[in-house]
């Protein structure tokens, strides 16, 4: 990999240094991640070099448009291993759930299967189209650990089961989950899979064939790319069991008064216009992570992971959520100081040492109650983060826990 000091001086926020002279140390990557300069310069290049439409005319500067944008598609494909024509643009991880929760042609009595590590995305929308729809919504429980109890999903998925919904990585727990596994157990039960790759996709190398996953969701905000822009991937022929929720301009390829024929894939889900500079952006984001190479980035943030555990288990009376091998989890931790709040350890880190972390629910209610805590403190790495900032951690750690930990 590149050096971690070389990356650092592609991101501008990085340069931010406060009053007190202490640099910005930015551990909030599961919730946004930083830019750098190349997917800036790409989405300001777009607005100031083209900025036409796409799709819809025969100048040039709008053909420039569309050659962009649908060679950013195929550059996002092949960053997780499917054809362009399988890849559909979406506002985010979010959006692209919410699609198939109300594309899909349920009938009634058809299930569900999801997980209690879900965030909110992938657990609302089910709650919701179980309402409309008359579905079934049901959850595998994870155990002791942090780890999905594998026996209660494969015992809940049967001939009812449509569809199973699973986080590839939790953004609370850090557990990857063993994707291929449950596609087998999806599979052989005539259920589609969707994997929100949300965690994940920014993180390790992904292939949807390697996954075996029908669908999967990931937001580009979180994968050094814009806000506004993600993916759906839809297997081929999947389309054929999705509706498109969403209608107008662009998804069609001929109307009439009382009918329409719909376009074809992907561009039928794509309704309006697109987020063109989202588009190109991300494809930059691409490019930047696949020139480092996303083993490197999954290698470096298994080391931080594994130095963050460290520093956390030397400190008494702290608690960490979720496996501790660093091999079964993304680079993240999740963890609670013994008597202390999530946000004042929160506000601490931030006011004495300059460090973002989120505390708080983390958009994952439901399982902080099965924790049986009242919030956590999260700390999520990217490739631009270091082992000396993981210094700084440390020591603002340790001074909040001796003044304010309670040991008993
Ligand atoms: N789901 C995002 C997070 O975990 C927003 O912070």
């Amino acid at each position: 990999m590149r050096s971690v000091e070389s990356i650092r001086e592609d991101f501008p926020v990085l340069k931010r240094v406060r009053r007190d002279g202490k640099p910005l140390i930015y551990f909030d990557n599961a919730a946004t991640s930083l830019k750098p300069r190349q997917v800036i310069e790409a989405v300001k290049r777009y607005y100031e070099e083209c900025s036409a439409n796409v799709h819809r005319a025969v100048y040039e500067l709008s053909q420039e448009a569309t050659d962009l944008y649908e060679e950013a598609r195929a550059k996002i494909a092949r960053f997780i291993g499917c054809k362009p024509e399988e890849l559909v643009f979406v506002k985010n991880t979010t959006e692209a759930i919410n699609l198939v929760a109300y594309g899909i042609r349920w009938s009634a009595g058809d299930e569900v299967v999801s997980t209690v590590m879900e965030h909110h995305s992938n657990m609302i929308p089910w709650q919701i189209a179980a309402e409309r729809f008359r579905i079934r919504l049901r959850y595998a429980g994870i155990r002791p650990d942090g780890t999905l109890d594998l026996e209660s999903l494969s015992e809940l998925v049967g001939r009812r089961t449509r569809l199973v919904a699973v986080c590839h990585a939790s953004n609370v727990l850090g557990t990857i989950n063993d994707v291929r596994r449950i596609a087998e157990v999806a599979h052989e039960n005539g259920a589609l899979l969707l994997v929100d790759a949300a965690q994940s996709a920014p993180h390790m190398p992904i292939s949807v064939k390697d996954l075996d996953c029908d669908l999967l969701a990931f937001s580009g905000h979180k994968l050094l790319g814009p806000t506004g822009i993600g993916c759906l991937y839809v297997r081929e022929g999947v389309e054929e069991e999705v509706k498109p929720p969403f209608a107008g301009g662009g998804m069609i390829s001929r109307v009439e008064l009382h009918g329409y024929k719909l376009s074809d894939m992907p561009w039928r889900f794509e309704a309006g216009t697109p987020n063109v500079a989202g588009a190109v952006g991300l494809a930059a984001a691409v490019d930047y992570l696949t020139s480092i190479g996303m083993e490197s980035v999954r290698e470096h943030e298994k080391r931080l992971t594994e130095r963050a555990i460290e520093i956390l288990r030397e400190i008494d009376g702290v608690e960490i959520y979720g496996p501790m091998d660093p091999e079964r989890r993304c680079g993240l931790v999740s963890f609670n100081l013994r008597g202390v709040s999530g946000d004042l350890v929160a506000a601490l880190l931030d006011e004495r040492e300059n460090i973002a972390v989120r505390s708080g629910l983390h958009c994952a209610q439901p399982l902080h109650r099965i924790l049986g805590v009242q919030s956590s403190v999260r700390a999520s790495f990217y490739l631009y983060n270091t082992l000396d900032e993981l210094e700084a951690f440390r020591r603002g750690l340790k001074r909040i826990s001796g003044e304010l930990g309670r040991r008993d």
